[in-house]
């Protein structure tokens, strides 16, 4: 179990914004892989799935991804070996939360699924209040939409990097907050374990 909390913070590399890939041939070529190898990946690879997700694109702060009043519901969280890692799109650096590794309990907590023996987790999370407060009606499902969004985008970023990934949701939230010590108003809604396809 994670017992420590750190502040170590890990400036990414700047995000590509050109691909060897036309985006017609990446849709074509996108997948579900399931068996992930499991060598560690580079920050640069992580920090541009990162960016692909929830990367700043513009000077007012815009993201990649749509956002239902542009109040950016979501908190990205990476797993790796050297621990869990937490996205900060504006100064697109990552900071240590835990000095765990906690890979394999994520996989015990998402049925055990063997897509989750991979060398990087990214857990989208999300403070739904952030849109609730403003959209009472309709800001739970624009959270869900727009995670969504992050998901097709990261997936698309996967693929044009030549790694494998599959989008999971099957797994218990309110467990996976303990494990990763989240805040109380962020929830898990979904994960895509990375690596490299065998
Ligand atoms: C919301 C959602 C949740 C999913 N959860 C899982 C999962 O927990 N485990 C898994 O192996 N695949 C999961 N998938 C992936 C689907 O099984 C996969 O997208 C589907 O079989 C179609 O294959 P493709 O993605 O290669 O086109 C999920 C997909 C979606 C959209």
């Amino acid at each position: 179990m994670p017992t420590e909390k750190t502040d170590t913070t890990i400036a990414l590399p700047p995000p590509k914004t050109r691909g060897v890939q036309s985006l017609e041939e990446v849709l074509q070529r996108r997948r579900s892989i399931r068996e992930l190898a499991t060598p560690p990946l580079t920050w640069g690879e992580i920090g541009q799935l990162l960016w692909s997700a929830q990367g700043i694109t513009n000077a007012e702060g815009l993201r990649t991804t749509p956002s239902a009043g542009a109040l950016y519901p979501m908190e990205l969280y990476v797993a790796t070996a050297d621990g869990v890692f937490h996205y900060e799109p504006r100064a697109h650096a990552v900071t240590r939360t835990l000095d765990a590794d906690v890979r394999a309990e994520l996989r015990k907590l998402s049925l055990d699924q063997d897509c989750m023996n991979a060398p990087c987790v990214v857990i989208m999370a999300a403070v739904a209040e952030r849109v609730t407060k403003k959209y009472p009606e309709v800001g739970d499902i624009c959270v869900k939409l727009e995670v969504g969004h992050a998901m097709q985008n990261l997936l698309l970023q996967v693929t044009a990097l030549g790694l494998a990934s599959v989008p999971v949701g099957a797994f218990d939230p309110r467990k996976l907050r303990k494990l990763l010590r989240l805040p109380a108003d962020q929830e898990v809604m979904y994960l895509a374990p990375v690596g490299r396809g065998k």
